[in-house]
């Protein structure tokens, strides 16, 4: 017998009193192993029951590692704050999407590629004119993600690679030109087209920010702060939004309408918009004085200290170092944030109070990430779609993963039925009669 084969559950039913072998796999029971557990030859077989999937691998992925106990994040084995510190955000996408770092040759081939798909088509940009002058610019985003799928109609086609390249490159090169303009619309401002002598994110800063220059020089400082915060937010493997992506690609419908699925699940507070949330919780405390009432509230139990605790990770979230360092260099040019004073001492205090210390609660991404994203001036809801810009990388290199894996099929849960069964159908003429 090999090590592997010894490697099994023993379940004892005590409906039955019959005893079953399940095999362990990378610390992993097949879920499918539990249906030949039934209580008798008609019943049904053996079930888990997991809302929110909080403990079931939904896939196997060799594309993020995250160790939440150490802090360790890395993308396709390279750690967080190597890529953050020495590499690009469009070398990372690279290398989510390809699975290895670029050659010379490659890595130009790439930022080529993408630079040149910037541009989107006249009428994408006449239908996002169509939205209400206060729309939210990432309902804006999901829509004219979405959009895409039917001005490139042949990305259906996704079992042919090069086709399957073609749309990731158009959408990582198309999503900052679609946020720019969800940005500019709600402003009132004329929309800015690509610059394709720009890098990606300065070319970002330039559609966003652009007015009557002839060309926008972001100062580079800024350029690469906005770079780090896409890198650090590129993949965070089965979370929400890329859950979204794997669910909805399973069913094979095209990467545009996939990610489409992603920037939804984004959307929504519990995912990306806990760092607005970091900054109305700053305001409110106003100043460091405040700081002990309101950790005395947190610690009674009227609200959460935001930007602290993840499900994930129970030590410093190794991302949250890297912004904090990003804050200081965004601040020695746009001029400190008072508000930093306030989320620096709140961090000394929590990190040295027993109740966050007993409960493993540390910064987040989201402590710092707000800060920074109002010292470029952007207004909250612009914060999400920072992020999904950033995400897009990691959405399709899961993607690109699920559609190649053999062993995904189509995302459909079973459920618990609790309402009624075999009722009389009495048409409405005699129920109202
Ligand atoms: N402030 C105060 N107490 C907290 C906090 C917090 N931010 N987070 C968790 N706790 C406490 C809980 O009250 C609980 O205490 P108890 O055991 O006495 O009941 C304990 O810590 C465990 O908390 P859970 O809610 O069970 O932890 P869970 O893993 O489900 O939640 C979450 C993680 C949602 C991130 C939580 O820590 C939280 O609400 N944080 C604030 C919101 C936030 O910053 N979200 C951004 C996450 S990062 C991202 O999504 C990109």
């Amino acid at each position: 017998m090999t090590q592997q084969s010894a490697e099994t559950l023993t379940v004892r039913d005590n409906r039955t009193g019959k005893e079953y072998d399940v095999p362990i796999t990378d610390g992993t029971i097949k879920a499918a192993d539990l249906g030949q557990i039934k209580a008798g030859d008609d019943a049904p077989g053996l079930a888990v029951y997991d809302p929110g999937f909080v403990n079931t691998a939904s896939c196997r992925s060799a594309v993020t590692y995250i160790d939440g106990d150490k802090g360790i994040l890395e993308y396709r084995g390279y750690p967080i704050e190597q890529l953050a510190e020495k590499s690009n955000f469009l070398e990372v996408a690279y290398l989510l999407v390809h699975g290895a770092l670029p050659t010379k040759a490659e890595y130009d081939a790439w930022v080529h590629e993408i630079t040149f798909h910037t541009f989107v088509h006249e009428n994408v940009k006449e239908f996002m004119q169509g939205f209400r002058y206060d729309a939210h610019p990432m309902g804006m985003l999901m829509a004219s993600v979405g959009a895409l799928s039917t001005f490139y109609p042949d990305a259906r086609n996704i079992s042919d690679s090069e086709n399957r390249h073609m749309q990731i490159v158009r959408m990582i090169a198309k999503m900052p030109t679609l946020g720019a303009w969800s940005f500019r619309h709600a402003q009132g401002k004329p929309w800015v087209y690509p610059d394709n002598e720009l890098s990606y994110t300065a070319n970002f800063l330039s559609m966003l920010f652009k007015m009557s220059e002839q060309k926008f020089d972001a100062d580079e400082r800024l350029v690469k702060a906005l770079d780090v915060l896409f890198i650090l937010h590129a993949d965070h493997e089965q979370n929400a939004s890329t859950n979204a992506v794997r669910s909805v690609g399973s069913t094979q419908v095209d990467p545009y309408s996939a990610v489409a699925a992603g920037v939804g699940a984004l959307f929504g507070p519990l995912h990306g918009g806990a760092n607005e949330a970091v900054l109305r919780m700053l305001k409110r405390i106003g100043s460091k004085e405040n700081i002990p009432d309101f950790i005395k509230g947190v610690k009674d139990g009227n609200e959460r200290l935001m930007g602290f605790g993840h499900r994930v990770y129970k030590n410093y979230d190794p991302r949250a170092k890297i912004i904090k360092k990003s804050a200081e260099d965004v601040f020695e040019v746009t001029g400190t944030n008072p508000l930093l004073d306030i989320a620096l001492e709140l961090e000394k205090i929590a990190l040295e109070d027993e109740y966050f210390v007993k409960r493993k609660l540390y910064p987040n991404v989201d402590f710092y990430s707000g800060l920074i994203y109002e010292a470029f001036q952007f207004p909250p809801e612009m914060f999400t779609v920072l992020f999904a810009i950033g995400r897009t990388p990691g959405w399709l290199a899961q993607w690109l993963e699920l559609v190649q894996d053999k062993e995904q099929k189509i995302a459909r849960p079973k459920q618990i039925y609790t309402g009624d069964r075999t009722l009389d159908f009495v048409p409405a003429s005699e129920r109202w009669a």
